[in-house]
C-alpha cells in the first residue's frame, strides 16, 4: 500500500507538505532540539520541521523502506525503517513526537501513542494530525462516495481501524494522561492543474484509494472518473480547479516528572 515513493509524492505527499507547514506551527515545534517524526513517509513533516527549527535534530521512522530512502535523500535528518508500536529509542530522549496522517494506518494506536509518550521527555509534546475523512477531505471523500455508488462489489482495502474522528482523537490523548490538550481543524487548499492531475495519481496503487483503483476494472475506472468530473462540476477537464481539505490536529504535553501519569492498557 505504501511502497512507491515518487507515486506517493504525486498522490498525497504534495498535500502532506502543505498540511505539514500548518501542523508544525500548531504543534509548536519551533524551539524543539530533538524531535521524532513517527510514520515519516517521504519526509513531508520532517521537511517542515527542518524549516521552522533549523537547529533541531530530526529523527524519522517508517515501515516503508522506499519512503525512508526518499526522505533520507531529500531532507536533513536521520531516517530509519521502524514501527510506531516499538520505537527503538531511549525513554525521554525527544522534546516532541509527531505523527502526520499516520494514526489511521497503525493497527494498535494505543501502543504507538504509549511508545511516543515513552520516548518524549516530561514536559514534551505529543502531536498528530489526521484527515477529516467523514466530511472535510473532499478529494478522497468524493472518490469513496462515487465508489460506493458505482461498485456493487468492491474488494475490501487494507485499513486496520475505523477511521479516527475528532472525538476518538481527543479520547486517545486524554487516555494517555496528557495535559494541556489542544485540538484544532487545519484547512488547506489543494490546487490541481487539470482533472488528470487529480485523477492520474489514484492509479499508482498508493494508500487505500490507490489500492482500490489499481484492482478496479478499466470500465469501472472510466465510470468513476466520469462521475467524479460530474460531481466536481468539471466541464473542461484541462482547466485547473481547487479542492479544500480539512484535517484534525491534536497536541498534548507529557506530564512533568513527579506528576502522576494515567496508566494506559495497550
Ligand atoms: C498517509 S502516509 C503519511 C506519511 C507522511 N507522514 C506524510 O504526511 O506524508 C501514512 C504512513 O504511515 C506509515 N505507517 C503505516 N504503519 C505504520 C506503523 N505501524 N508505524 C509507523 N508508520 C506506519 C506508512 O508507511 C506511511 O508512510
Amino acid at each position: 500500500m505504501f511502497g512507491q515513493a515518487e507515486d506517493y509524492e504525486r498522490f498525497m505527499g504534495r498535500w502532506s507538505r502543505r498540511l505539514a507547514r500548518q501542523f508544525v506551527d500548531f504543534a509548536q515545534l519551533g524551539s524543539v532540539r530533538r524531535v521524532i517524526d513517527v510514520g515519516c513517509g517521504t519526509g513531508a513533516l520532517a521537511a517542515a520541521i527542518a524549516e521552522i527549527a533549523p537547529a533541531a535534530e530530526i529523527v524519522g521512522i517508517d515501515p516503508s523502506a522506499p519512503y525512508v530512502e526518499r526522505a533520507r535523500s531529500q531532507v536533513r535528518g536521520q531516517f530509519t525503517v521502524g514501527n510506531a508500536q516499538e520505537l527503538a529509542f531511549e525513554d525521554a530522549s525527544f522534546d516532541a513526537a509527531c505523527a502526520c496522517l499516520v494514526l489511521n494506518f497503525i493497527p494498535n494506536q494505543k501502543a504507538a501513542l504509549a511508545e511516543m509518550r515513552r520516548v518524549v521527555r516530561p514536559g514534551g509534546t505529543l502531536a498528530a494530525v489526521v484527515w477529516d475523512h467523514a466530511e472535510g477531505m473532499t478529494m478522497l471523500k468524493t472518490f469513496w462516495d462515487v465508489v460506493d455508488e458505482l461498485d456493487r462489489d468492491p474488494k475490501p482495502v487494507e485499513e486496520p481501524n475505523p477511521l479516527l474522528g475528532p472525538r476518538d482523537l481527543q479520547r486517545l490523548w486524554h487516555d494517555m494522561g496528557l495535559v494541556d490538550i489542544r485540538f484544532e481543524p487545519l484547512v488547506i487548499d489543494m490546487p490541481f492543474a487539470s482533472f488528470d492531475d487529480y485523477w492520474q495519481p489514484f492509479s499508482h496503487g498508493q494508500g487505500p484509494a490507490g489500492m482500490y483503483v489499481a484492482q478496479a476494472s478499466p470500465a469501472m475506472r472510466v465510470d468513476i472518473a466520469r462521475e467524479l468530473r460530474r460531481r466536481f462540476s468539471i466541464s473542461n477537464p484541462l482547466a485547473p480547479f481547487t479542492l479544500t481539505a480539512r484535517a484534525w490536529a491534536i497536541r498534548g504535553t507529557k506530564k512533568a516528572a513527579g506528576e502522576s501519569q494515567t496508566p494506559t492498557r495497550t
